[in-house]
């Protein structure tokens, strides 16, 4: 996941990318967008920026690589900035739009973000992150938060166990839907998903501190202590109830494993709403989202945002302003998040049309930024920066993947915390 543009994407890679890809960059009234959202729920979100640039008069040009998580579109992003046709925009997110920015392919967006007040509209969490040395070059399009666990309630009726709050309650849960001949753990083992399900046990074994100390200031001492073990114990205990059929898994199908009720319960980020509201399925009827165990008091922060990169011409730049500007009005922030599981990134979107789901967020949100518990994910690229990342994901998928000890794998961690 490291920037480094002239190392990190091998020759091979490259080649099989270019081939398949456009040599010309976004035409004149036309934008060119990177994302990765390609499940049910993802599809129809982004459908609602293409319409809303098409009745501008600009053309779509979709850029969509599939993978959750987004690494296979990185690696196709890095491709194309080497090759030298960028396009107008990408979903990029967190530290990962400073380390763009230091390779200088990033455009100044400052325009569309006085026009349309953005530092007025935008909370400090998520403006800082926008900015490159001052300058707006990324347009905030939600805030997801991380740390759910989504349940089927028939799924616990039938097992006769409860909605769980903690941890005790959620093995007890987990033994009672497996014992009912059900699977207990919905996953998908892709190293993104494990680390998904990584941070959320270490927020909840260990609290927003230990969070914050061990996985966004990487102290060495919470990285082996006590508390991380336990968070690998319960990993490990997680682990079991996870079916054999999980490996490669994309999120969106373990999502589907709940709505069609095979399995009772997923850590996810609340983009697995947007698989349940494309399913037609209500919160609190069909389906629960709860904190996941243990975190109640905190929220796991990923804002998705465009990232513009320089264009060529004024026309171009002109519709790359544009496009800034749409992300960011109200009508897009509203229809947008309704389809996408998420809430808006701005103030001044009415809370009318949005879910339990989503107003417990906005509610938790707003009182996590004022107790401390307001954490960003480092599974999604919010917390620290991609080289760190990648080698913490890495440690956590060989632990769920093999006979890791905790032992073993808290000494992984603490020497990925120094990846350069
Ligand atoms: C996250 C991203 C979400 C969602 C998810 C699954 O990293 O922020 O918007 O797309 O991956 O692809």
């Amino acid at each position: 996941m490291k920037i480094k543009l002239s190392v990190q994407v091998t020759l091979a890679a490259l080649a099989t990318i270019a081939v398949a890809l456009p040599v010309v960059s976004a035409q004149a009234a036309e934008v060119e967008v990177l994302h990765y959202w390609t499940s049910g729920g993802e599809a129809k979100s982004v459908a609602e920026l293409k319409k809303m640039m098409e009745a501008k008069g600009i053309n779509w040009k979709d850029f969509a690589v599939a993978g959750g998580g987004g690494e296979n579109a990185m690696t196709a992003l890095k491709a194309r900035v080497i090759a030298g046709s960028a396009p107008t925009a990408a979903q990029i997110k967190g530290p990962s739009i400073q380390e763009w920015g230091k390779e200088g392919v990033l455009a100044n967006i400052d325009a569309a973000a006085t026009e349309g007040k953005w530092e007025a509209n935008l909370p400090k969490v998520v403006s800082n992150v926008m900015k490159y040395q001052g300058h707006y070059v990324a347009a905030p399009v939600n805030v997801h938060r991380v740390n759910w666990l989504w349940i089927n309630p028939e799924v616990l009726a039938k097992a006769g166990a409860k909605a769980p709050t903690n941890f005790v309650e959620f093995f007890d849960a987990a033994d009672k839907i497996k014992k009912a001949g059900m699977i207990a753990v919905a996953h998908g083992g892709q190293p993104w998903q494990d680390a998904t399900v990584f941070e959320s046990v270490a927020l909840g074994v260990g609290g927003a501190d230990f969070y914050k100390k061990a996985i966004v200031q990487l102290d060495p001492a919470s990285l082996t202590g006590p508390t991380m073990i336990k968070t690998f114990e319960t990993l490990a205990k997680i682990k079991t109830y996870i079916d054999k059929d999980a490996a490669g898994r994309d999120w969106n199908l373990a999502t589907a494993m709940i709505i069609n009720g095979k399995a009772g319960m997923q850590f996810m980020g609340d983009w697995a709403k947007g698989e349940f509201t494309a399913a037609g399925k209500q919160p609190g009827k069909d389906y629960l989202c709860m904190p996941a165990p243990g975190t109640d008091k905190a929220f796991t922060f990923n804002i998705d945002s465009m990232t513009m990169f320089k264009v060529k011409s004024a026309e171009e730049q002109k519709s790359q302003l544009v496009l800034a500007g749409a992300i960011m009005s109200p009508e897009f922030q509203e229809v947008f998040n309704l389809n996408k599981g998420s809430i808006p990134a701005r103030a001044g979107v009415s809370r009318a049309k949005f879910d339990s789901c989503a107003i417990k967020s906005m509610d938790d949100m707003d009182a996590t930024s004022k107790n401390g518990g307001l954490v960003p994910s480092f599974a999604h690229g919010m917390a620290i920066d991609s080289a760190k990342a990648g080698a913490f994901q890495d440690v956590i998928a060989k632990f769920m993947n093999s006979s890791m000890t905790p032992q073993a794998a808290v000494l992984a961690l603490a020497k990925a915390a120094k990846a350069k």
